[in-house]
């Protein structure tokens, strides 16, 4: 068939230079984005930001002011959401009430007029994809949200689109059925092959699930990649503080290669600096060293005396938020394993050292 015709260059789906307005009010700015065939990207960003209005003129539910979308190497610009290729699930389930689950599955491919016997194979596949193969003759409401999703995963699977868009979907369930559903759609999108976007405000939901984040702020992107290259390398210091939680640390850079921080000198793993500039160096808890004897590395590069002046438990690590001493260098937290306070001497009040290392100390932006 010609519209199944693949063309195998170039992205899957290409943005480019999308913008929106509501009003006055400028929602998206000039998006450019690429992608690959097959891919798990998210929208990551605050609320408001634009995700769920990019996605709608991905879907063509909302019409673009300015920018093209090619999808498969075919323009979609302009085409009605009812001739564009997708599937796409909401964060409220959206299924039809008074129709059973089979219907609510079979509702796409009834419209499609495609044949009985095709229908029935194709919702039980379905209904077994998604892990619910005896649920057919139940109705929304006796099923659970999680289960509600898992419907509406496949009801969205229905046609086998090209492109599969989640909005939230997994924002209005419990902790529990939100971590489970997380991996089982992450394990069906790649069994399944199909190019998907994610939205969602969840870091911990991005990082876990996308091939690549695409992270948003006001409308704009402020970059993309894996979840490890936007976490480690953050291009941003918006990126660093919505990602993760980091450390910054307000200084002057005191020569090519190092930056001082409330009277102390901290060196970096680069050698760029002018000597006189504000900097802001950004480091993720995590990366701080922390020596229970406060006489270690005494005098060693960017090591420096803390006390301790709280323990934070979070279950499977321990946030110290530690006070350096003798100068005005801004508190920080560091993580350690919850191991590490259980040994000992790193109680509240508690004298140590910490060390800061170079290549961990980041200027964003
Ligand atoms: N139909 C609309 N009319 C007016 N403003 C809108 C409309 N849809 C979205 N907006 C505004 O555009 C911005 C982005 O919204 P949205 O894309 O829903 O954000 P997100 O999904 O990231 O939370 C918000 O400020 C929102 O209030
Ligand atoms: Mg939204």
């Amino acid at each position: 068939m010609a519209e199944n015709a693949r063309s195998s260059e170039g992205p899957y789906l290409r943005l480019t230079g999308i913008a929106k307005s509501f009003g006055r009010f400028q929602a998206l700015h000039g998006i450019d984005l690429a992608i690959e065939r097959g891919e798990l990207v998210t929208f990551l960003g605050p609320s408001g930001c634009g995700k769920t209005t990019l996605l709608r003129i991905v879907a063509g539910l909302e019409a673009q002011d300015w920018g093209t979308i090619v999808q498969d190497g075919r323009d979609i610009s302009r085409l009605p959401a009812i001739r564009r290729d997708y599937g796409i699930v909401f964060q409220s389930y959206a299924l039809f009430p008074n129709l059973t689950i089979h219907a609510n599955v079979a509702y796409g491919l009834v419209n499609r007029r495609k044949g009985r016997s095709e229908i029935e194979r194709r919702v039980a596949e379905l209904l077994k994809l998604v892990g619910l193969p005896d649920s057919g003759a139940k109705y929304p409401g006796q099923l659970s949200g999680g289960q509600q999703q898992r419907i509406a995963l496949a009801r969205a699977l229905a046609s086998a689109p090209g492109l599969l868009l989640l909005d939230e979907p997994l924002s209005a369930l419990d902790a529990l059925e939100r971590l489970r559903l997380r991996g089982e759609i992450r394990a069906l999108q790649q069994r399944l092959g199909v190019t998907t976007i994610l939205v969602t405000h969840d870091q911990e939901e991005a990082l876990s699930m996308a091939d690549r984040i695409v992270v948003m702020n006001a409308g704009r992107i402020e970059q993309v990649g894996s979840p490890r290259a936007v976490y480690e390398t953050p291009a941003t210091p918006f990126a660093a503080d919505f990602i993760g939680k980091i450390n910054v640390l307000p200084g002057v850079a005191a020569g090519r290669d190092r930056v001082r921080v409330g009277g102390r000198a901290l060196l970096l793993a680069r050698n760029d600096l002018i000597e006189g500039s504000a900097v802001k160096l950004y480091l993720r808890p995590e990366d701080v060293v922390v020596h229970r004897d406060p006489a270690t590395g005494q005098g060693a590069a960017n090591t420096l005396a803390a006390q301790v002046a709280k323990v934070e438990f979070l279950g499977a690590f321990c946030v110290l938020g530690l006070a350096p001493e003798g100068t005005d260098f801004p508190a920080l937290s560091a993580n350690v394993p919850r191991h590490a306070v259980d040994a000992g001497g790193l109680e509240p009040g508690a004298h140590i050292a910490i060390t800061l290392p170079p290549a961990a100390l980041r200027i964003l932006g």
